[in-house]
């Protein structure tokens, strides 16, 4: 164990390589997306708010730290995390509710009402979904986590049937179609039970995906939010992309994804990539399709994107012209 400043919060941690295998779970690496959950909190100001997989408490502690959370409520069914998660509370000079229960129950058994709900589970948030949904206020924010990353990007396609409804291949854009199918995902489940969970920014870094949604309630609401619930077409072939699939047999159908706005809150660069459609190419499949003597026209180029470093986005197709 060792202790480390991670923005404004001193931590108590385990090291070694972070798995599900550690006394208490707890990855370095995750600290942008930790601090992104700081700026997103900061923007929309939640009062009463919940860790419900705290593991040392590292992402609630900095939420208290710096952004100005003073309601929180922390959870893990790991004892030895609830024992950290007190410990770092103490050296931050911070008050907090606490519980040691199984997330799935914690819910239905507190029965009340959260303006914010992280969750941050190892693999897959299906098991939190429904709860989080359920007890989440009007205009609370939800954050999604999902480690299950060969599930959503297609590397375990049966996987991804089976967990999120949805079809999944490895292609050159594969990780926005993860993000987005797991949006999609939880789109659906709020609207099982007639609510509208917005996506309003959403990112994917390194080994997971993450997503923030804001609740509304309303058939219709949720109905609007169903209409952006699509399939999409790739080629190998000719590298096309759309909502319709093109004439090549190797023209293969993802999804359904979410399509519509996913980076709306505005709050950071990730909101450029937002007004362009689902996907995304990439410069080393242009250099596949492209042989030398073809002519290549790129139009309206837009974006880069922040899945792949060699990503972008534009309005327009990209022109194959028959080699001369
Ligand atoms: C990925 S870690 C959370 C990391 C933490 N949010 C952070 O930023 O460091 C997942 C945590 O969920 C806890 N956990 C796993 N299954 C649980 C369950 N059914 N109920 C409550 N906690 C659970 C684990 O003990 C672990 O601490």
């Amino acid at each position: 164990m060792k202790q480390v400043v991670e923005g404004g919060a001193k931590l108590f941690v385990h090291t070694g390589l972070p798995s599900k295998k550690m006394l208490v779970f707890f990855n370095p690496r995750k600290d942008f997306d930790r601090t992104m959950s700081v700026e997103v909190v900061k923007h929309l100001k939640p009062k009463h708010c919940l860790d419900l997989l705290c593991a040392s408490g590292a992402r609630g502690i900095r939420l208290m730290r710096e952004a100005g959370v003073t309601d929180m409520t922390f959870n893990d069914a790991n004892p030895e995390a609830i024992k950290l998660l007190k410990k770092n509370l103490k050296v931050n000079n911070l008050k907090a509710r606490v519980f040691n229960k199984n997330a799935s129950h914690l819910l239905y058994d507190l029965n009340e009402y959260f303006d914010f709900i992280d969750v941050d589970p190892f693999g897959s948030p299906n098991p939190y979904l429904e709860s989080s949904v359920r007890f989440l206020q009007r205009h609370g924010l939800l954050a999604v986590t999902a480690t299950d990353t060969a599930a959503l990007v297609g590397v375990k396609p049966r996987a991804c049937m089976r967990k999120y409804h949805a079809r999944s291949q490895r292609h050159p854009f594969m990780k926005e179609t993860g993000l987005r199918i797991l949006i999609k995902h939880v789109v659906e489940t709020g609207a099982e039970f007639d609510f509208a969970l917005k996506p309003v920014l959403a990112h994917c870094t390194a080994h997971y995906f993450r997503a923030y949604f804001i609740k509304d309630l309303g058939a219709g609401r949720a109905d609007s939010l169903l209409r952006e619930v699509k399939f999409i077409h790739y080629c190998s072939e000719c590298g096309h992309r759309g909502f319709k699939p093109c004439r090549h047999k190797q023209c293969i159908t993802l999804g359904p994804v979410y399509a519509g706005s996913i980076n709306s809150l505005g709050i950071n660069e990730l909101s450029e990539e937002d007004s362009y459609p689902p996907w995304h190419y990439t410069t080393t499949e242009l250099v596949k399709f492209f042989k030398s003597g073809d002519e290549m026209r790129i139009e309206g180029l837009g974006a880069r994107v922040h899945y792949n470093p060699k990503g972008f986005k534009t309005k327009k197709s990209i022109i194959k012209k028959k080699r001369k």
